[in-house]
């Protein structure tokens, strides 16, 4: 039996101002990608929780099922933590959104 290979999508994460271009495959974080790309996406639980690899999704989808960190109706906004994220499509993203992620989702509770 012949398996199908996984799809491979085309990345472009920005970061501080420089974009980064790389692949991923479908079956492959985002993160995992750019790290073995060398891109140096910050990051910290790799689990989707801690909210550390934060990014706003520009262009593209992708699939997140265990980003607890982010409420539902910020992820239709864009927001995605790149180590649970899985490209579903070409991506262009900018990541090094932590702050704007814990503002959005919290910022209404400080004074
Ligand atoms: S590194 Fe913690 S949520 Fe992605």
């Amino acid at each position: 039996m012949n398996e199908i290979p996984p799809a491979v999508y085309s990345i472009t994460i920005e970061l501080d101002g420089q974009q980064h271009h790389f692949q991923c495959r479908e079956n492959q974080t985002v993160l995992s990608a750019a790290e073995a790309a060398g891109v140096p996406v910050p990051s910290s639980c790799c689990a989707g929780v801690c909210t550390t690899c934060a990014a706003v999704i520009r262009e593209g989808v992708v699939h997140q099922p265990d980003a607890m960190g982010v409420k539902d109706d910020l992820r239709k906004e864009g927001f995605a933590l790149l180590c649970v994220s899985f490209p579903r499509a070409e991506v262009m993203a900018v990541a090094g959104q932590e702050d704007a992620l814990y503002q959005a989702q919290f910022g209404q509770y400080q004074s």
